[in-house]
């Protein structure tokens, strides 16, 4: 055991399976008492049950550890309150929030359903407004902790899953939102993309050039929840790991720009100025689906 998070109190969902359990087992084993949420869901988000949250609360106790279950269901207001209700009455403060339950259903977007498109957004996105809401007001008035999201490198866009990379990239303007509303009050917020082994990444149907283990996700989410990082003022960052890597996204920025000369901008002054200064952006994700639809011609099993 270490002590990077030692006294804290720190509240995971979907921590039952995959990345969120390794990062409760984590948190853990570095000394705070965790909450330990999973609905106990299958990938399309069906069948809950109790008992998967409750048997890594299980492990966390014969590893000597502190945890207790919250199974709600996190896309809920009441369920993002509960478990920071509960890390208050147990533990008596929260110090940080990982947000990790997620769901899939995959669909191309002219085929995709309601059905299809809002749960994947209620657990993703509202599913971290929920518990980032909740815990944000009790973190403003201990005067600090530690909120992070879970995003994807499909919130660059995907082929087959619009509604997840929807979610996705609006988590990564919630995270920066929390990042510049809460900064006066010492609260920090993050976002990571992890590309690791479980049940959701068996799913992929291309072959993962960079991919690692549940328990490389969670030594970054033990540093970001840790003093260190906040000492490092570390706040409104994406920051992918894969394995033996870790990368950090650029911020959104204007890369050019052209004023209108002589009058208001209309189509045709548009059309004669925008090409040739403004210009684009390349796509690297339709460059590479460009590439994968030629290994894939060739008969190759294509790389992602
Ligand atoms: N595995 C990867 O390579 C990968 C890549 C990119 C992003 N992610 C993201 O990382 C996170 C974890 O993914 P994983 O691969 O460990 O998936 P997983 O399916 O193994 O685990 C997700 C957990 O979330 C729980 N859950 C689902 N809906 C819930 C709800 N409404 N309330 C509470 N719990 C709920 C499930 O029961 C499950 O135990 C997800 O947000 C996923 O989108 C994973």
């Amino acid at each position: 055991m270490g002590n990077f998070l030692a006294g804290k109190v720190v509240a995971v969902t979907g921590a039952g399976r995959g990345i969120g359990r390794a990062v409760a087992l984590a948190c853990a084993a570095e000394g705070a008492r965790v909450v330990v949420n999973d609905y106990g869901v299958s990938m399309e988000g069906s069948a809950p049950t109790s008992e998967v949250a409750e048997a890594v609360v299980k492990e966390i106790a014969a590893a000597g550890g502190e945890a207790v279950a919250v199974a709600d269901d996190i896309s809920t207001m009441a369920g993002g309150q509960r478990i920071v209700d509960v890390a208050l009455a147990r533990y008596g403060r929260v110090d940080g929030v990982v947000c990790v339950a997620g769901i899939l259903r995959e669909r191309m977007l002219f085929n995709m359903a309601e059905e299809e498109w809002d749960p994947v957004v209620a657990t993703h996105l509202k599913g971290t407004f929920t518990v980032f809401r909740a815990a944000s007001a009790v973190m403003r008035k201990q005067g600090g902790g530690t909120l992070i999201g879970f995003t994807s490198g499909n919130h660059q866009g995907s082929v087959a899953q619009a509604n997840y990379s929807a979610a996705k990239g609006g988590i990564i303007s919630l995270v920066r939102s929390a990042a510049l509303g809460l900064h006066k009050y010492g609260v920090t917020a993050n976002a990571v993309a992890p590309v690791a082994r479980t049940r959701m990444s068996a799913n992929v149907p291309m072959e993962l050039a960079e991919i690692g283990e549940p328990e490389d996700v969670a030594a970054l989410v033990v540093y970001l929840l840790s003093e260190r990082a906040r000492d490092e003022g570390i706040t409104g960052q994406v920051y992918t790991v894969a394995g033996p890597k870790i990368a950090v996204w650029a911020q959104p920025r204007e890369l050019r720009a052209a004023y209108a000369q002589g009058g208001a901008w209309t189509p045709e002054r548009i059309a004669q100025c925008l090409p040739g200064t403004v210009g684009t952006d390349p796509m690297p994700m339709l460059a590479r689906l460009e590439a994968m639809a030629e290994a894939a011609a060739r008969g190759a099993r294509p790389n992602a």
